[in-house]
């Protein structure tokens, strides 16, 4: 045989090798193709139960508790908690070290926060929340992911409340204030613009500073799953309906940098389709009956004429 056959036929089983080797460990799901699309995922796992998330969360139909107050986080603000960021192909995620710490009233443990990601849709036309509420998406979502009594996460997963992840949404919107936190996160998004690329975090960014001013007593709490093969169980989610507003330009980064390959595939619409609830509850935490200062308004126009009626009468008797 010629000797460059051989070596063709050597590169080529390579080349065969590695593919294999890969679609068998990171590859086996995907968001957009058919046939690793969230339509198969159940066979990979517990997709076909019955506390699955995504949910759309509707007002009306959750339970006030008076008792889930504002959530409590410790070392949230210290930006060197933020080791590294990793283009997984399916996300960018952020790896946190040791120290942060979620406790809420309704969680039965302190919480440790291990790392965070975010899943978003097309650019600014097409959002790309997992959770909606009442019935309405928002540009992207952020998820902290905690573990119960700093478990690993393999130990969380064989715990029905081994994990809480804190859900935030971003919304684009042109009247948004610039954030430094956001920008600074943003411009590191090219440097990990390809599936595996890895890059150590330098501390110009917190946790607390891309949260920005959300109100952390006003959320909806329910059980339910992880929203990713294997979609396991074992989820208390946190979700908190008022978004971050940020401006578009930190939505694009996301939606235009990102590769979900090591070549050119556009990294875009990574969230997975809403489940539904069931007969499950929704709670919603003692501050969402207090509605926001916008919607007090209404009240006021009618309150006002009311009264000055009522004094013009009094007046004229
Ligand atoms: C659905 O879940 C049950 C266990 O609850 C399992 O026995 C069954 O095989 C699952 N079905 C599929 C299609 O995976
Ligand atoms: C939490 O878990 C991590 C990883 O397993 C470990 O390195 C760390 O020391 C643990 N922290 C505490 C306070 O036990
Ligand atoms: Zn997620």
């Amino acid at each position: 045989m010629n000797p460059t056959w051989v070596q063709q036929l050597i590169v080529l089983g390579t080349l065969l090798g590695a593919r294999h080797t890969s679609t068998d460990t990171a590859g086996s799901w995907c968001y957009e193709d058919a046939e690793c699309g969230p339509e198969t995922w159940v066979a990979l796992g517990h997709g076909n139960g019955t506390r699955q998330s995504p949910v759309n969360i509707v007002t009306p139909a959750s339970v006030h508790s008076r008792h889930l107050g504002a959530v409590s986080l410790t070392g949230y603000e210290d930006a060197r908690k933020l080791i590294s960021m990793e283009n997984t192909g399916k996300t960018v995620s952020v790896h946190l070290a040791d120290g942060l710490h979620l406790s809420a009233q309704g969680l039965p443990a302190t919480y440790t926060a291990k790392s965070f990601h975010l899943h978003w849709g097309e650019g600014e036309d097409r959002p790309g929340s997992e959770h909606f509420i009442n019935h309405k998406g928002f540009s992207m979502e952020l998820h902290i992911v905690h573990t119960k009594n700093n478990l690993s996460m393999d130990d969380a997963l064989k715990d029905p409340e081994g994990i809480t992840v804190l859900a935030f949404f971003l919304q684009a919107t042109a009247h948004a204030r610039p954030s430094h936190s956001w920008d600074s996160f943003t411009q590191h998004l090219k440097k990990v613009a390809l599936k595996g690329k890895k890059m150590n975090l330098d501390g110009s960014f917190s946790l607390w500073g891309l949260l920005g001013s959300v109100d952390l007593a006003r959320y909806y709490r329910y059980q339910g799953s992880l929203t990713t093969p294997n979609c396991d169980e074992v989820v208390v989610w946190t979700v908190f309906p008022d978004p971050i507003l940020v401006p578009p330009g930190v939505v694009t980064a996301f939606t235009s940098m990102l590769h979900s390959t090591d070549s050119a595939d556009k990294l875009q619409n990574n969230y997975q389709p809403l489940q539904s609830l069931g007969d499950h509850q929704v709670e919603a935490s003692a501050a969402l009956r207090v509605t926001p200062s916008s919607s007090s308004t209404p009240r006021a126009a009618v309150l006002i004429p009311l009264l000055i009626s009522i004094m013009v009468i009094t007046w004229q008797l």
